[in-house]
């Protein structure tokens, strides 16, 4: 989704801005531009493709001041053009830039057109500038014609702004879309997230909902929703520099892929023992809350959602705790019912995911409590709920997610115990979940190394324009999770379903061009799935099963590839890596952009 870099220093800006695009490329976008003040005038640049395509053009007609702002654009109202890339501009005067949607644009539009004003684009993002512009027309300085203009403004935004007469300040707001502040020494900026600017500093301000900043090169003031003045904490981010670099792989996705075990270690480092959950990782008053809880009400979407719907066969088998999962999207739109005592549980990477934030929105006030399972410290989410377990997996940089999810399933095995607790799971039970847990990155490890195998399983995928995922039990969310993977990346058609369902329909597709891939671990529902691949068998279909040692033979139209055994509760985090590994190969030998698949976007900051 559209990403924002600001920044105002005493030395040239331009490569600042460039490098903090390149590091928002992972979000999403198809055009991207900057904007910046020579002292005389302000200069603007935009492209449609990738930022290497504006950074080559900048070459070409450089670009120097010590103010600018830059965007990434994800396109909404308006295709992906250079008239509609951001910044976008009024008269010569201000340029602007913007994430998010304004829902009430087009009236605003017409009044403006009214009154002369002329647009160059489609997108909605332009009425922001011409309004402001309106404004300081009618004697308002800056500031005033911002805050004006904001509180016009319906739907989603993150906004910056530069002025060519007010050439000492960036002015800045957050409704509804991201925008960190990083602090420098005698310089400032802005970012839709950390990454893009952990080139100039690891300080950074979180701002709320309806902050309002004036970003000058020594100063940082911030007004909060009431337009009361409020000092926010400044937090040190502390990364790893090496996430933002692809090492030894080809494409981060697979780098992504690679780091599983590691990453799956720092989820549950500090919160078990050798044989214990340490419930307090949750937070201060978690173990009162989790006290009260009698049902659990998860949302999220895409791949978190998959997530979700693992926690559920463990929530209610292990936990013995009613749980319904459902996409944010339709949660948030529809009456709902929410039970006493009901847990409310979000799930994501980004924690900035527009429908899943709207949702908690919705409910807070009639749910027990809210947590999230989340990826990103100081995210929406995070600060909006009142209880957050951090999933640890590193910033995740392929659009397609991979670790985002196994340590969800981690994180979620977790609270499963938490809540288990309290209902009948003994000592003795939680101690085996523990010993499971402490072989998990063994576990992993294994299967990534699978990886050459399953490449040579992908070469029978990238000719096939469809295939089919199944599953059963907690494994048809992984199956589910394994057809989104190849959609996404190398944009083979796939569907997923619980093997049960075959014959009830789906059946009627199987023939020799549409591969069937299951996932087989070892448990009380493996000869009910034997009997499913049996019925593809006989239709001709072709099958790829990732199944336990010895545990079903290769044969004709029937090719295995032997996962490490292992416990049934770990299945769907282990089961989930071959189907990863499957997609990228497949997409790999497509030739499709792997990282940053077409139309999609990493952090989905409008619904
Ligand atoms: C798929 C993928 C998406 C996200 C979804 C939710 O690989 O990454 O389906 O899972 O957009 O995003 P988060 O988890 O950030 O809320």
């Amino acid at each position: 989704m559209c990403g924002i870099v600001g920044a105002i220093a005493a030395r040239p800006v331009t490569a600042i801005l460039l490098e903090g695009l390149r590091r928002l490329e992972y979000r999403g976008y198809d055009s991207a531009g900057l904007a910046v003040f020579d002292g005389e005038e302000i200069q603007r640049l935009r492209r449609t493709g990738k930022v290497q395509m504006l950074v080559d053009a900048e070459l070409q007609a450089p670009l120097s001041g010590s103010l600018g702002i830059a965007h990434t654009r994800w396109a909404t109202h308006g295709k992906p053009t250079e008239n509609n890339a951001h910044p976008h501009m009024s008269g010569e005067q201000l340029a602007i830039v913007h994430n998010g949607i304004i829902e009430n644009f087009e009236p605003l539009k017409e009044e403006l057109v009214a009154e002369g004003y002329h647009f160059s684009s489609e997108t909605d993002t332009e009425v922001i500038a011409h309004l402001i512009d309106r404004a300081i027309h009618s004697g308002a300085d800056l500031q005033q014609a911002f805050l004006s203009t904001v509180s016009q403004l319906e739907g989603a935004f993150a906004l910056g702004v530069m002025h060519k007469a007010f050439p000492d300040q960036i002015l800045a707001s957050r409704k509804g879309s991201p925008l960190v502040v990083g602090v420098g020494l005698g310089e400032n900026f802005i970012a839709s997230d950390q990454m893009a600017l952990l080139q100039v500093t690891d300080r950074f301000i979180y701002l709320e909902e309806g902050d309002f900043v004036q970003l000058e090169k020594d100063k940082i003031t911030i007004w909060d929703k009431n337009q009361q003045l409020v000092e926010r904490p400044i937090k040190v981010f502390e990364h790893n520099l090496s996430v933002a670099d692809k090492g030894e792989f080809r494409h981060f996705m697979m780098k992504e892929i690679y780091e599983q075990p590691e990453v799956v270690k720092a989820t549950l480092q500090g919160r078990i023992t050798e044989d214990r959950l340490l419930e307090q990782a949750f937070g201060n008053g978690a173990s009162e809350l989790f006290d009260q809880v009698r049902q659990v009400q998860i949302i999220a979407c895409g791949t978190s959602y998959h997530a979700g719907l693992v926690a559920k066969y463990w929530l209610e088998d292990i936990a013995g705790m009613p749980c319904a999962v459902e996409v944010a999207s339709e949660f948030r739109y529809r009456k709902t019912v929410i039970a006493d005592n009901t847990l409310f549980l979000t799930i994501s990477q980004s924690g900035e995911t527009a429908d899943t934030l709207a949702a908690l929105r919705a409910v807070k006030d009639q749910v027990l409590a809210s947590l999230t399972i989340c990826n990103v410290p100081g995210s929406s989410l995070v600060r909006e709920s009142d209880l957050s377990l951090m999933t640890n997996a590193g910033p995740e940089i392929g659009v397609a997610s991979t670790k985002a999810f196994t340590t969800q399933l981690v994180a979620l095995l977790l609270l499963t115990i938490a809540l288990g607790r309290r209902n009948g799971l003994s000592e003795q039970q939680e101690a085996e979940i523990i010993g499971h847990l402490h072989q998990l990155p063994a576990l992993l490890l294994a299967s990534v190394r699978l990886d050459k195998n399953v490449e040579l399983l992908a070469q029978d995928f990238a000719e096939k324009n469809h295939a089919l995922f199944l599953g059963r039990g907690a494994l048809y969310p992984v199956a589910m999770e394994g057809a989104l993977k190849l959609k996404e990346i190398s944009y083979i058609h796939a569907e997923a379903y619980p093997a049960g369902e075959l014959k009830h329909g789906p059946l009627a597709l199987v023939d020799k061009e549409m591969p069937v891939v299951t996932v087989a671990p070892n448990n009380a529902l493996l000869d009910k799935l034997k009997a499913n691949l049996q019925e593809v068998k006989a239709r001709g279909g072709e099958l790829f099963v990732f199944a336990g040692i010895d545990r079903i033979q290769s044969e004709e139209g029937l090719k295995v590839e032997q996962m490490p055994d292992v416990p049934e509760i770990l299945a769907p985090i282990v089961y989930t890596i071959p189907l990863q590994l499957l997609s990228y190969h497949a997409a790999v030998l497509k030739g499709t952009d792997v990282d940053q698949p077409r139309n999609l976007a990493k952090s989905v900051t409008v619904e």
